[in-house]
């Protein structure tokens, strides 16, 4: 199979970040709910993989990269954590359902939500910020790049405007971290939150979030946390105040295997690997006629992922899909990727799109063969 999926999934993962998870699965204890050697052990690994992560973000407190099972739950712990009834948050109509829904909940509870929009060709209108701001505009969230169109955004001009009004910014990076240079402290970010299945390349049931030193979220999840526990409510110390119960270890043995992997490597080198195979692939389908691509693909911007998506005149996103499944043996994502607002920005909530997203590990043949099928399925719906 030629897998063009990796926005959903890292479907090829390092050898060491499986032998990591092995490892792991015959040897660990309870991180902090013991002293013997493997408990102690699956601490260290806990803490070693936070000081990684850490480095890999640009941000200087370890203790403060806070583990979860994945960016959805990080964020609903940060959204519904942080804006109370009355409060008022400004998101993007590039965020995802994990941050959408969870507004959706929140704006039942009084909870005031704006979107920054995104215009026809998915440029989101950062120009309009300030004016969206309140004098009760609690926090600013925005997804670093988005899973539709691959878009990077400009995440420091957006810091920038909210830092002048005290605002904090939590930026979602769940399309980015690990293939795509972050720096919390530069780029002025005050929550990162993270998954470690997709460009991180660890195991699924990991991720997480990195809450600055500025910023303190209230526990959604209460419970057990190996410390303080005559205390009645959840501790304020970090990581426990915001990981009540076990920590998933076999998972973050695997993802610290992954995020050393990646430092090895270069989260830049990875990003232009990434890029040079997604401008292969548009230069390839660009001028096939029938071909709709959407975002800035078209002008191979260098501020953006190696997400592509696109359409064929004629033929529907899903049949394209199954296509290229049963008769190329190529695996995308059609569909709406649970981004409904940047669909509608870019007119496409009726018909979704095709998305390809490309990993480090596919080649440059494997690009060359989807160039080659999406010419075929545009002859096959008539375009000529
Ligand atoms: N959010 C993931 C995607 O874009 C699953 O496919």
């Amino acid at each position: 199979m030629m897998y063009f999926n990796y926005a959903a999934t890292s479907y090829k993962r390092p050898d060491c970040v499986i032998d990591a998870v092995i490892k792991a699965m015959s040897g660990s204890g309870n991180a902090g709910r013991g002293s013997s050697s493997v408990d102690l052990g699956s601490a260290r690994t806990a803490y070693e993989t936070r000081t990684e992560l850490a480095k890999l973000f640009g941000f200087s407190y370890p203790e403060r990269v806070v583990f979860s099972y994945n960016a959805t739950t990080s964020l609903n712990q940060a959204i519904l954590g942080l804006l109370n009834y009355g409060d008022h948050v400004i998101a993007t109509d590039w965020d995802h359902n994990s941050v959408i829904r969870p507004l959706n909940y929140a704006s039942e509870r009084g909870t005031l939500v704006d979107y920054i929009q995104a215009n026809a060709n998915g440029k989101l209108r950062i120009e309009d910020l300030d004016g969206l701001i309140r004098s009760n505009t609690k926090l600013v969230i925005c997804t670093h790049a988005s899973n539709v169109t691959g878009d990077v955004a400009d995440i420091r001009k957006i810091t920038a405007v909210a830092h002048d009004h005290g605002i904090p910014v939590l930026v979602d990076a769940s399309q980015t971290a690990g293939a795509y240079p972050i720096n919390m402290e530069k780029d002025g970010i005050d929550i990162l939150v993270f998954t470690g299945h997709k460009s991180l390349m660890g195991p699924t049931g990991t991720g997480g979030m990195c809450v600055g030193s500025n910023i303190d979220i209230a526990a959604v999840i209460r419970g057990g946390t190996g410390i303080q526990s005559l205390n009645p409510l959840q501790p304020s110390e970090y990581p426990e105040h915001l990981e009540a119960g076990t920590i998933n270890i076999h998972g973050i043995a695997g993802l610290y295997a992954a995020v050393r992997y990646i430092a090895n490597i270069g989260a830049e080198n990875i990003r232009q690997k990434e890029l040079t195979l997604a401008n292969r692939f548009i230069m390839g389908i660009r001028d096939i006629p029938g071909i709709t691509i959407y975002g800035s693909a078209g002008e191979l911007s260098s501020e953006r992922t190696s997400v592509v998506s696109m359409n064929i005149s004629g033929i529907g996103a899903d049949e394209v899909g199954d296509i290229l499944t049963n008769r190329f043996d190529i695996a995308v994502r059609t569909g709406i990727h649970c981004a409904p607002r940047m669909h509608r920005a870019l007119g496409t909530d009726r018909t979704g799109t095709v998305r390809f997203s490309f990993g480090l590990f596919n080649t440059e043949y494997e690009i060359d063969a989807a160039i080659e099928a999406v010419r075929e399925i545009s002859e096959m719906a008539g375009n000529v």
